[in-house]
């Protein structure tokens, strides 16, 4: 059985590793000005991905990332054996200058992988290569065969972030029990009406303020944005309408009439923080994400975490928000007051809250092959 089984996986991995996958001459990493450049499909020469590594790859696909950049390389080696990379094209300097949520996005993705992996009967075994926040290999992920995980991938592809229509009504103590435990505790939930939650209304309205002052991490947002559809279809990341949670006339309006660098001037920064009030009012409160250090090991597994909780949110018919200005900015108001005084960083802060239907999942992500190499 263990032998039969063994040449499965062998069978399943055989197409990644014979076929290989070379980078033609006409990838190109980076665009003008720096900006990640689009690599169109077709442009890497690669055999098809079998179907095993095209599950797996999709799925860790599906993780969060900041401003949707989607920050991961994947290396095909040898031996069942992938190399997980930091795409340094696709770092955010000017929010995310440490490698931060680059490498909570990367905590993302692969908890999405090993939950993939695992429904196919193969167990994602990691190592941590990465020791320095800067460094481009992350990880090392090895597949054993182990027992075939009952779980339900639907709920990868429907998980998003949620940024409206969220209820002031308080998260029950049972759904936050829930919640609490895939983060192994590391959670301060904070509920709509006391103290603490306007302070928090109030400070991620602040922060949000302060980065749209700042013009370098405003020029950073727009190079992400994605209005209409030749820009979506060439570059399958980014910030959409859709995200944004923009429908009828304003994203007919905005996808036909206006261009990214139009989000630069002073009326739509004014737009943005505006609208940043009116969410923050929103919803049923805060959870806070925290850890206990930045060290790569660790930013990973809270990344992990933070999709674990997610994944239950939305299991939940619970919308999370991630609004990260407040841990960007310096200068921002500070946490300390809302933190247990127990030298917890919080990694997160995200606005929590039910929602009547769960919204269709945007999806825009690339397909693996543009993210694979070998
Ligand atoms: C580390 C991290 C920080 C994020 N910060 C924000 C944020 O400040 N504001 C926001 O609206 N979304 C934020 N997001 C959500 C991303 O924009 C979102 O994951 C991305 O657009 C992909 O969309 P999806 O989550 O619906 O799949 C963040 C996500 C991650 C992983």
């Amino acid at each position: 059985m263990k032998t039969r089984r063994k040449f499965l996986t062998e069978l399943l991995f055989a197409g990644v590793i014979l076929g290989g996958c070379s980078l033609g001459s006409s990838y190109s990493f980076l665009g003008r000005n720096g900006s990640p450049a689009p690599v169109q499909q077709g442009q890497i020469e690669c055999q098809p991905l079998d179907m095993a590594s095209q599950t797996i790859l999709h799925h860790a696909s599906l993780a969060p990332s900041g401003h949707n950049c989607q920050p991961w390389r994947v290396r095909l080696c040898q031996h069942h054996k992938w190399i997980i990379e930091a795409d340094p094209t696709r770092r955010l300097p000017y929010v995310d200058s440490n490698n931060r949520e680059l490498l909570l996005s990367l905590g993302a993705f692969l908890e999405n992988l090993s939950i993939a992996a695992a429904t196919l009967g193969l167990h994602a075994e990691i190592e941590i290569l990465g020791s320095d926040s800067m460094d481009r290999e992350i990880a090392r992920v090895f597949f054993e065969e182990g027992p075939a995980a009952d779980y339900n991938l639907q709920l990868l592809e429907r998980r998003r972030t949620v940024r409206k229509g969220l209820s002031p009504r308080v998260i029950s103590p049972s759904d936050l029990a829930r919640l609490t435990a895939t983060t192994e505790g590391q959670t301060i939930y904070v509920a709509r009406g006391s103290k603490q939650s306007t302070y928090l209304e109030d400070s991620v309205v602040e922060a949000f303020r302060l980065q749209a002052r700042r013009d370098d991490a405003q020029e950073e947002f727009v190079r992400w944005l994605r209005l209409n559809k030749n820009e979506i279809m060439r570059h399958r990341d980014g910030i959409t309408t859709q995200s944004m949670g923009l429908g009828g006339i304003a994203e007919w309006y905005v996808s036909t009439f206006m261009s990214p660098a139009d989000f630069l001037s002073d009326k739509m920064r004014q737009k943005g923080v505006d609208a940043t009030a009116a969410q923050a009012r929103e919803g049923g409160g805060w959870l806070l994400l925290t850890n206990r250090s930045q060290a790569v090991a660790d930013l990973l597994t809270c990344g992990r975490r933070f999709q674990r909780l997610a994944l239950a949110a939305c299991e939940l018919g619970i919308a999370i928000h991630p609004m990260s200005q407040i841990l960007e900015e310096e200068g921002a108001p500070s946490l300390d007051g809302i933190l247990r005084g127990d030298s917890s960083i919080p990694q997160f802060v995200l606005r929590v809250g039910y929602i009547d239907r769960y919204p269709t999942s945007v999806r825009l992500r690339r397909p693996a092959d543009w993210f694979v190499y070998s």
